[in-house]
């Protein structure tokens, strides 16, 4: 059955969200309050790399399944079905979570809607959060306690964001349970042909809900800091960590994905989320509870000052060394700089005194914008070219699948540095090269 569904915030969350509520059939509006985001979505351009988004958001576009707006008022005309999915970055100078776009959202929203309908927030927010909302949006709404509020937390990974929203692991509902609502059933008629293949479906209470997102990230943002921490033990004890996550990752209560040491986790996600989750555990009371978190941060940041000892390492002193970053993203398969560990890097090797020479694929607008002074180049080669060390800091394929013959004659000094353990140490040493991984002999 097809529903109207609005989606409010177009930013890497809501415009997937909304191209793939469309492409299961339903007819989708999406909200921004800004202009040039919508302009790109009309016209079927996604505003940031997402590998398959652009052919989900023409064909329902095409379709007429889904279109754009900055009116509220037509928002509320639209449907009575609303996904929440602005961000919540992390507030300057501190690591809460700044709330104020959804509060903004129910403001601006609850006050338009005069009958029944359901506010399914997606953005990951600290526990609590949804109540507040829920209460407010009664206050505020002609609609009253006909307007509820439930929490349906998004677990998509960037670079994967279609398919972890069409065929997600699970999906989490969190509904307000001293109000029986319809908060449960028109989720299921949302994502039916998804409950239909059998997706694993947990309805919970709204602080539950909520507070699955943030442990999920958590864990996350553990299990890498940890192999990381065993990572620095490898290299003072001489051993192998890709050998050591590949022998322990057998055993399926370990299970190897995330697993894999290198310069750490950053992204708009990861490293502000886990701030937020110790901030709200303190005002709940129950700091001592995440103090573990702090260690798990500062792992991860320690990650980029070693990363930069490394480099210093290979050429003696940094001042003059000529240094090729290959990738900036804070990840593959995404243009997103945002924390990011590679990004952070080149910037302190340029500030101690190299000359940096970045490459990405597809992370180079957003790099500039952010890191206006660092140095970028339009390929490989020519960010190798001269270069008295080579860094991979973010394992795109066209780095992995980099072998020595591409770089013969181009750079200074054959060196390569595998900030994420991704290149074949052989292969380069049998070249000839200095290969210097992370947490490997
Ligand atoms: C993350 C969560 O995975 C996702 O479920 C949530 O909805 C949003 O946050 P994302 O930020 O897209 O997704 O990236 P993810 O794939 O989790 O990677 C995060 C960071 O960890 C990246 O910088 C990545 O390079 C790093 N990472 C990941 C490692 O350093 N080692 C690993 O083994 C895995």
């Amino acid at each position: 059955m097809s529903t109207r569904i609005v989606v409010i915030g177009t930013g890497y969350l809501g415009a997937t969200h909304a191209a793939c509520m469309a492409d299961l059939g339903h007819e989708v509006l999406g909200v921004d309050v800004d202009p040039s985001k919508l302009a790109k979505l009309e016209a079927g351009e996604v505003p940031f790399w997402e590998p398959g988004l652009p052919e989900v958001l023409t064909r329902n576009i095409e379709a007429g399944r889904l279109r754009f707006t900055a009116s509220y008022a037509e928002a509320a005309e639209f449907g009575d079905v609303f996904f929440l999915a602005v961000g919540t970055p992390q507030r300057k100078g501190e690591f809460a979570a700044d709330v104020t776009y959804v509060d903004s959202v129910i403001e601006n929203l609850a006050p338009l809607i005069s009958g029944p309908a359901v506010i399914f927030g997606k953005s990951t927010v600290p526990v609590g959060t949804a109540a507040r909302l829920g209460a407010r949006a009664r206050e505020l709404s002609p609609a009253g306690d006909q307007l509820e509020v439930a929490w349906n937390p998004e677990f998509l990974r960037e670079g994967h964001a279609v398919q972890d929203t069409l065929h997600p692991d699970r999906l989490v509902l969190g509904v307000d349970r001293d109000r029986l609502g319809r908060a449960e059933d028109v989720a299921r008629e949302v994502y039916a042909t998804l409950l239909g293949e059998g997706i694993p479906f947990l309805v919970t209470d709204l602080a539950t809900a909520e507070l699955v997102k943030t442990s999920a990230n958590a864990f996350l943002a553990t299990k890498i800091s940890f192999i990381n921490a065993i990572s620095e033990v490898c290299e003072a004890a001489g051993a192998d960590v890709t050998v050591l996550a590949d022998a322990i990752g057998h055993d399926d209560r370990i299970g190897r994905k995330f697993l894999n040491a290198g310069i750490g986790f950053g992204g708009g996600c990861l490293p502000k989320d886990i701030r937020a989750f110790m901030a709200r555990a303190g005002e709940l009371g129950a700091d001592q509870a995440l103090t573990f978190l702090r260690e798990v941060d500062t792992i991860n940041m320690r990650r980029r000052t070693a990363m930069v000892d490394v480099v210093r390492e290979q050429v003696g002193t940094l001042l003059g060394a000529r240094v090729a970053v290959l990738g900036c993203a804070f990840k593959p398969d995404s243009d997103d700089v945002r924390d990011s560990p590679a990004l952070n890097v080149a910037g302190q090797l340029q500030l101690q005194g190299a000359g940096v020479s970045v490459f990405d694929p597809k992370a180079m607008d957003n790099s500039r914008t952010l890191f206006p002074t660092l140095g970028y180049s339009a390929s490989t080669l020519e960010a190798c070219r001269g270069a008295d060390v080579v860094l991979v800091l973010t394992e795109w394929r066209e780095f992995r699948d980099l072998v020595p013959a591409d770089l013969d004659g181009v750079v200074r000094e054959k060196r390569i540095v595998d900030g994420r353990n991704c290149l074949d140490p052989e292969l380069w040493r049998n070249a000839g090269w200095t290969y210097r991984g992370l947490g490997r002999p």
